[in-house]
């Protein structure tokens, strides 16, 4: 090791030890888990939250008058009021949906349908995730709008001139990742909301891989509608959270309609009832929002501040150990501008061999698209690898990946 494990104060191997599934071995080997940018582990708190949830509260919520169903309610919706506080909303601006891409399609389809029109633009990010650039295809296609696209600089940024110029043309909304999925790019959104609402623009962010990994205050950062998903903030999957501006989500129609969303049903029409419920149609994943807010607790419990701390001290660590690996290309920017992942190319080796090689010694990284083709055609690469870390990743998980990629070299004679 040319790189030395930089000291903290956070307790990994403590925060680690609450994840039953990081002791497990496969084939003898243990898990040495990367890959949290896919889908982050659960901490036992969380488990256990789930299991009361299904084992001892179940009850269909704001249904019953029976105890069991008040207390699944109450259960629930303190779990909503914790999320929101964590991410500086109110309760009633904070919507479960089923992940952050049903969170994007609401807004795309119940704001944007009412909001863009024919010859309208909508900005968007070459490093958006498909699910932040197929809702406004579709928006587009169907109403006549536009897409224009920021440029990005040599190392992965946005440009901001680009995006002045594009805020000249007067569009609607500007949609962007608070951090890159591929390019671990960190976006300046408070910058970015600023330039936007400047110009009349409202400001989508997707915040599925910064929720997890730092302090988030959506009002601090001025956006208009913020989304987020559960699994990868350590809760379960099948939800997630859009926050939106209360006189936003009051002037939008319902997105999906069924029961526990309306006020009044008649045979021809029906009313619709308040915030948040509004767009909560039919039975929510109530089990898995309640583990959520545990989740959060968790997360919080952790400290924000000191989980992004930690988790900035692996990438750096992990930016310097994989410049040692001979012909390994890295992309995005420097660690002051990058979020908990590195994505990564092996000359002569492709990067779906490179995570099957290194999953032989259960290192588990993600290879592929990434859900990016647009990044990745700009980029001018099929596929990268990435590693994702998390609160509980270690320097010495770091040093397991990088001993992994000097074995892809040898198996490839490079
Ligand atoms: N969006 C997730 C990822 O980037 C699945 O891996």
């Amino acid at each position: 090791m040319t790189a030395s494990a930089v000291p903290s104060t956070f307790d990994v191997a403590a925060v680690a030890a609450q994840f039953p599934i990081l002791k497990r071995e496969i084939d003898g080997k243990r898990i040495v888990y990367l890959d949290s940018g896919a889908t982050a582990q659960k901490p036992e708190a969380v488990l256990d939250a789930l299991d009361a949830s299904l084992r001892l509260h179940n009850a269909n919520i704001h249904r019953g008058v029976y105890a069991l169903a008040q207390e699944a309610t109450e259960r629930f919706e303190g779990a909503r009021e914790r999320i929101a506080r964590f991410v500086g909303g109110r309760p009633s601006e904070t919507i479960f949906t089923k992940n952050v891409t049903e969170a994007i399609n609401l807004v795309a389809y119940s704001w944007g349908r009412r909001n863009v029109g024919a010859g309208d633009t909508i900005v968007l990010t070459p490093m958006e995730h498909h699910s932040n650039i197929v809702p406004w295809q579709l928006l587009a296609q169907e109403v006549g709008a536009k897409l224009a696209y920021v440029d990005l600089t040599e190392d992965g940024r946005l440009d901001l001139d680009s995006l002045d110029a594009l805020l000249a043309q007067g569009p609607k909304l500007v949609a962007v990742a608070h951090i890159s999925n591929v390019l671990g790019t960190r976006n300046p959104i408070e910058e970015i909301v600023s330039r936007s609402h400047a110009a009349g623009a409202l400001v989508l962010v997707d915040g599925a891989q910064a929720v997890p990994h730092g302090p988030v205050d959506v009002k601090a950062l001025g956006a208009d509608f913020y989304g987020f998903t559960g699994h990868k903030v350590y809760g379960p999957t099948g939800v997630g959270v859009l926050w939106a501006r209360r006189e936003l989500l009051e002037a939008m129609p319902p997105f999906l309609a069924g029961g526990d969303m309306i006020g009044q049903v008649d045979f021809e029409s029906s009313t619709w009832r308040e915030l948040p419920w509004k767009f909560e149609a039919g039975t929510t994943a109530y089990a898995e929002a309640t583990a959520l807010g545990t989740a959060i607790d968790w997360l919080g419990g952790l400290g924000v501040e000191a989980v992004r701390t930690h988790e900035a001290e692996i990438t750096a660590y992990a930016l310097e150990r994989l410049a040692e690996v001979p012909g390994l290309t890295i992309y995005g920017p420097a660690a002051e501008h990058r979020g908990a992942l590195v994505s990564f190319a092996l000359d002569g080796v492709h990067p779906h061999d490179v995570a099957d090689i290194l999953g032989r010694s259960q290192i588990c990284v993600r290879a592929g698209h990434h859900c990016a083709q647009p990044l990745m055609r700009r980029l001018g690469v099929p596929a990268t690898t990435r590693a994702s870390f998390a609160a509980h990743t270690t320097t010495a998980e770091v040093d397991a990946l990088i001993d992994g990629l000097h074995g892809v070299r040898k198996v490839f004679q490079l």
